[in-house]
């Protein structure tokens, strides 16, 4: 059995967790930032830098304490090394080469989308590849074909914002606050879907690729009782009455919802041979995407795989297993490895 210390530090969660290769979290830390970035509505990257400085190498200690164990007892460190705020990014990875050679133990420089995408995997012994996997996050919206550790082909991605950013843009039009997304669908929970005429960006396109800010802009129009440019809706029309705010939270998440299932439909139909429909990042933490994705599998006769939901949002549990699936494999990086702010799979 092996036993990985995982780093995360890519965006506004400061994490540590120590795993095995027979899937235990022995123990993890997060320490959200929410707090600290909520007066300026978003994350600011040097405040995030901060931030993690101040808190990463306790943090570590602490885990380890959590699991009664010191660094002698872990077989590889395996850190965040990209994509994501570069400021943050360094602090993780330059703590987890500080360890490394305090402590001789190989570093294993993980990207953190491989994390996403392979965390269905320490949730899951069952799941084999290849999987077709929706990565959908704050700064990320893909479809992933995932064929193995670091073999990953990439169907689809949006052409303007990720579709955890139109959470979270939506949300504050609708002055929820950040971070949006779990706020956005507790008020969706509450309104009409069908109340809102919004648009579906690239639905039924022939290409492959998602669109949201189309989708973001119509919220505001709606918030702003303005005319909306969309089927169904007289050109030009103002609105006649304001739509509440969970009407509109409630039509936003409906029309995401379309267009994401639209798009994963068409890629499962080109795909070929999968094992599994999979989902990770952040938001799938949302419970009505979950529940229209295991209808799309259950129509492609897939069995759907959801992380728990501590698993999708940003942790160093996923970065742990990947570096162990490295690992496994022999592979490991050198102490002079550069962070990446862009590290497309
Ligand atoms: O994976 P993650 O923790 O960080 C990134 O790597 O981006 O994803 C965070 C994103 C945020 O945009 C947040 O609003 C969204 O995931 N999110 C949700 C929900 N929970 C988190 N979006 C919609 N519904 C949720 N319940
Ligand atoms: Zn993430």
């Amino acid at each position: 059995m092996r036993i990985v210390l995982g780093i995360e530090s890519s965006c506004d969660e400061t994490a540590a967790a120590l795993v095995t290769s027979e899937r235990t979290i022995l123990a993890q830390r997060i320490a959200s930032q929410d707090e600290v970035h909520r007066p300026y509505g978003g994350v600011v990257p040097e405040i995030a830098a901060r931030a993690h400085a101040e808190r990463l190498a306790p943090m570590i200690e602490a885990t380890l304490a959590d699991a009664g164990m010191t660094l002698d007892d872990v077989d590889a460190i395996a850190a965040t090394a990209g994509p994501g705020l570069i400021g943050g990014v360094m602090v993780g990875l330059v703590t987890a080469k500080a360890l490394a050679m305090a402590a001789d133990k190989p570093l294993i420089a993980v990207n953190h989308l491989e994390g996403h995408a392979l965390s269905p995997r320490l949730a899951d012994a069952e799941l084999e590849y290849p999987y077709l996997l929706l990565l959908v996050s704050g700064g990320h919206c893909q479809i992933l074909l995932v064929e193995g550790v670091g073999e990953f082909r990439r169907l689809a991605t949006t052409i303007d914002d990720a579709l955890g950013e139109a959470f979270d843009k939506s949300a504050k039009v609708l002055g929820l606050g950040y971070p949006g997304g779990p706020a956005l669908e507790r008020l969706a929970s509450q309104g009409d879907a069908k109340k809102v005429p919004l648009p579906r960006p690239l639905m039924g396109s022939a290409e492959p690729h998602f669109s949201f800010a189309g989708l973001k802009s119509a919220v505001l129009r709606a918030k702003q009782n303005m005319p909306l440019p969309v089927q169904g809706c007289v050109a030009g029309s103002v609105i006649p009455s304001a739509y509440t705010d969970a009407d509109i939270a409630a039509s936003f998440q409906q029309a995401a919802i379309d267009c994401l299932i639209d798009r994963t439909r068409k890629a499962l139909k080109g795909v070929g041979h999968v094992n599994a429909l999979v989902v990770a990042g952040g938001v799938a933490a949302n419970t009505a995407i979950r529940g229209a994705l295991e209808s799309l599998a259950a129509e492609f006769d897939l069995p759907f795989i959801a992380p728990p939901l501590a698993l999708c949002t940003d942790n160093a549990a996923m970065i742990a297993w990947a570096g162990i699936e490295r690992f496994e494999r022999g592979q490991s990086d050198p102490l002079d490895v550069s962070a990446r702010p862009r590290w497309p799979l």
